[in-house]
């Protein structure tokens, strides 16, 4: 048996000492020949393991190298040390794999974020990703324990269907094809028939749809996994692939739907906080050190720690688009023409546009309902004043748009009659449709980008940085 270690988190929160104990992981930092900080990401505190003098030979000795893998063996002492009760006093060191420190490129420095970008396959060895990933371990969990307890079935929706869940087309063609010369109609068209499936297909932008099927059965259902648009937008909060977790939930009115999601969003912060509070004050600092760097007038009046408590202890302002223009119209900005875009009834709001009602004005997460029919999707509840329809957005400070969501239209004419407006063919989604001939209810649901979640809850400032391999336009890499 190889695994005899113990993990270094379970080491250094155990208050004993006098015991002996293995420990594995990848050196930080070797000091006088005598301190070696070892981190096994278990935590991102590392064990200080004490080589005392003599105890290795000089070849082993240098082997000891930032990014090299260890198996240290001792006994487990009070430390001497700052800001550590234990540490491992070695009486055997073994290495397990050598790492060149010329080449390593995560090298015992402050690296920027860009650099490390590049580097995205050994970034998790550094404080910062090692945070940020554990956070999004604990946020991921915690969405499938706050489900489960609610007695949610989690269905797995497919990521290759036919449809376009959004209507948007946006989508990532899926084929077996060949490129260079596709089986053609006589008009000269790919002929899809020929195709893997027999048909067009693509990566879904959404399990909603098929998540409406299930909702139609189990009451409660949530699907939690990745999604793709083909969009071009080259942001620091916009993805190619991100993952989304969708509830959907029978029996519900756009009213049920907004409560769950703001118990929803309060219960995984508090669960990162409560698990994660190491991580977070990390990165809590490490913002306030970036902020730090910017001018005073930028900078955000609350820290991380401060804001999510701010979050938890705080309901959302809850505006109706309408009222949302409004406030945009009345405001200093508009009046000041500091907005780059148009602000009128009707228009999709823009980034700087829901900052400005989240940042500025209110001071705290807003849920915006009862959209514009026109700006919103083919799904959504038409509202009795036949203009607008039982939609709701939640905007994060910081973010913009975190979860996007809706009452579902149940009503099988008035769905058919939005679709053939909008031009989807019945005949791809007769499927959706037999929910509404067969035992339509009122229902609802909505997505959380998961990424922009992750975001919010790192005080990070770019999605690619919250995601392991991100993927964007131009890049694929890893
Ligand atoms: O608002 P969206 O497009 O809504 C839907 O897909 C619905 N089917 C959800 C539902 O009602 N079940 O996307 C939902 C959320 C957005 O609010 C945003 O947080 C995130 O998904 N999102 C993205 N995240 C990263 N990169 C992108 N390109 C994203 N597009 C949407
Ligand atoms: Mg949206």
């Amino acid at each position: 048996m190889f695994n005899t270690r113990v993990k270094i988190k379970a080491l250094l929160g155990n208050e004993a000492s006098g015991y002996p104990a293995t420990v594995m992981g990848w050196v930080r930092t070797f000091r006088n020949s005598q301190f070696i900080a070892l981190n096994d990401g278990s935590t991102n505190s590392n064990l200080q393991v004490v080589v005392a003098l003599g105890l290795l030979d000089e070849a082993t000795l240098r082997r000891i190298t930032t990014g090299a893998c260890i198996k240290a063996m001792g006994e487990v002492v009070p430390s001497l040390g700052k800001g550590q009760r234990v540490e491992l006093k070695a009486t055997s060191i073994e290495i397990l794999g050598d790492s060149d420190a010329e080449k390593f490129p995560i090298q015992p420095k402050k690296h920027s974020l860009e650099f490390l970008r590049e580097n995205a396959h050994l970034r998790f060895r550094t404080n910062t990703f090692g945070a940020i990933f554990r956070v999004r371990h604990a946020l991921a969990f915690a969405i499938h324990q706050f489900f489960n307890e609610k007695g949610f079935v989690y269905m797995h929706t497919p990521v290759i269907t036919a449809s376009d869940a959004e209507g948007a087309g946006e989508m990532f063609r899926v084929t077996t094809l060949d490129m260079h010369q596709p089986p053609r109609h006589e008009d000269g068209s790919v002929n899809f028939a020929e195709d893997f499936f027999g048909r067009s297909t693509n990566l879904t932008v959404s399990g909603q749809l098929e998540g409406e099927l299930g909702a139609m059965a189990f009451s409660d259902i949530y699907t939690f996994g990745p999604t793709f648009r083909a969009e071009n937008s080259n942001t620091t909060r916009h993805l190619a692939e991100f993952w989304m977790v969708e509830p959907e939930m029978a029996f519900y009115d756009l009213e049920d739907n907004m409560n769950l999601a703001e118990s929803f969003i309060r219960y995984v912060i508090q669960y990162a906080v409560t698990h994660n509070r190491e991580d977070l004050e990390f990165l809590a600092q490490r913002l306030e050190e970036e902020e730090k760097q910017k001018p005073q007038a930028e900078r955000g009046d609350m820290g991380l720690m401060e804001k999510l408590d701010f979050v938890l202890s705080n309901d959302f302002e809850r505006i109706t688009y309408t009222e949302a223009i409004d406030i945009l119209l009345q405001s200093p900005a508009y009046k000041k023409k500091k907005f780059q875009y148009e602000v009128k009834w009707g228009v999709d709001m823009q980034s700087e546009h829901e900052r400005y009602l989240v940042e500025k004005h209110f001071k705290k997460p807003v849920i915006v309902t009862n959209y514009p029919k026109d700006i919103k999707s083919f799904y959504m509840r038409l509202n009795d004043d036949g203009k607008t329809v039982a939609a709701m957005d939640i905007l994060a400070p910081g973010i913009g748009e975190i979860v996007g969501g809706s009452q579902r239209e149940e009503r099988y004419d008035k769905l058919v009659a939005r679709m053939e407006q909008l031009h989807i063919p019945a005949s791809e989604l007769w499927w959706y449709l037999d929910t509404r001939r067969y035992g339509a209810c009122p229902h609802a649901g909505f997505g959380l980008g998961f990424e922009r979640l992750v975001l919010f809850v790192t005080g990070m400032t770019n999605i690619r940085d919250v995601i392991p391999f991100p993927r964007f336009p131009k890049s694929a890499e890893f």
